[in-house]
């Protein structure tokens, strides 16, 4: 077991990928096949809200994140905030990730890639990396939840052995419905 110590202090590259699910949950083999030297994985800082914060605005527009959700999760010990970045070019940022902890269950709240980056295994990479940080802290059970009219991350979710658990109608906005998906994770290779 790798305590969060160590996640927290270390710039690392990509974490195993292959990932088994129950077969409650359909069991599915996952392949990185970006070269782990070209990304990395480490814990966002202060300094990469700016950055974030305008790839979630671009992203999301009206919906985005108010400014200071950034840094209350960044300051929140339950949650786990996390930057893809290049490696071959400027250190640029790719992606990011935001994760917490609670009754046992591990929540991916935020997954984004830059939307020049999109299609190319980048949220497979990001989306594996908290599955398994969350594994090796104990939590198997991972929740999130993503809009129904979101088909790219709903294939990503499903590709990777999330199910449908609830549909949640309105959740967003009080607007748009949303599917709540789990996975459970029985071990990681
Ligand atoms: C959802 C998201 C994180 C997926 O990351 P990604 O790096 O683009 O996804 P991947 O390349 O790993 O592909 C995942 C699936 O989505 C589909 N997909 C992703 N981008 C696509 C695009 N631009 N056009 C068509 N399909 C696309 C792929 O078909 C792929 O499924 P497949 O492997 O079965 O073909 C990314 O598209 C994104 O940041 N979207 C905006 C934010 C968002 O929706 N976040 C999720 C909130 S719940």
């Amino acid at each position: 077991m790798i305590d969060s110590t160590f996640y927290r202090n270390n710039i690392f590259s990509i974490m195993p990928p292959h990932i088994a699910v129950n077969h409650n949950y359909q069991a599915s083999t996952i392949n990185v096949t970006s070269s782990s030297n070209e990304y990395r994985i480490r814990s966002m800082v202060r300094t990469d809200i700016s950055t974030v914060y305008e790839i979630d605005q671009a992203t999301w527009r009206n919906e985005a994140w108010p400014l200071e959700n950034f840094f209350n999760s960044l300051d929140d010990p339950l949650w786990n905030c996390w930057i893809l970045e290049s490696t071959t070019t400027d250190n640029s940022i790719l992606g990011y990730g935001f994760q917490y902890f609670s009754n046992g269950i591990s929540h991916i709240a935020n997954l984004c890639i830059h939307p020049h980056q999109r299609g190319h295994g980048l949220g497979g990479i990001l989306l594996r990396h908290m599955i398994n940080y969350g594994y090796n802290l104990g939590f198997s059970i991972v929740e999130l939840e993503v809009k129904t009219s979101n088909i790219n991350a709903y294939r990503l979710y499903a590709k990777h052995g999330f199910r449908i658990i609830q549909l949640l109608e309105r959740y967003y906005s009080n607007t748009a419905d949303a599917y709540r998906m789990r996975l459970i994770v029985n071990r990681i290779d």
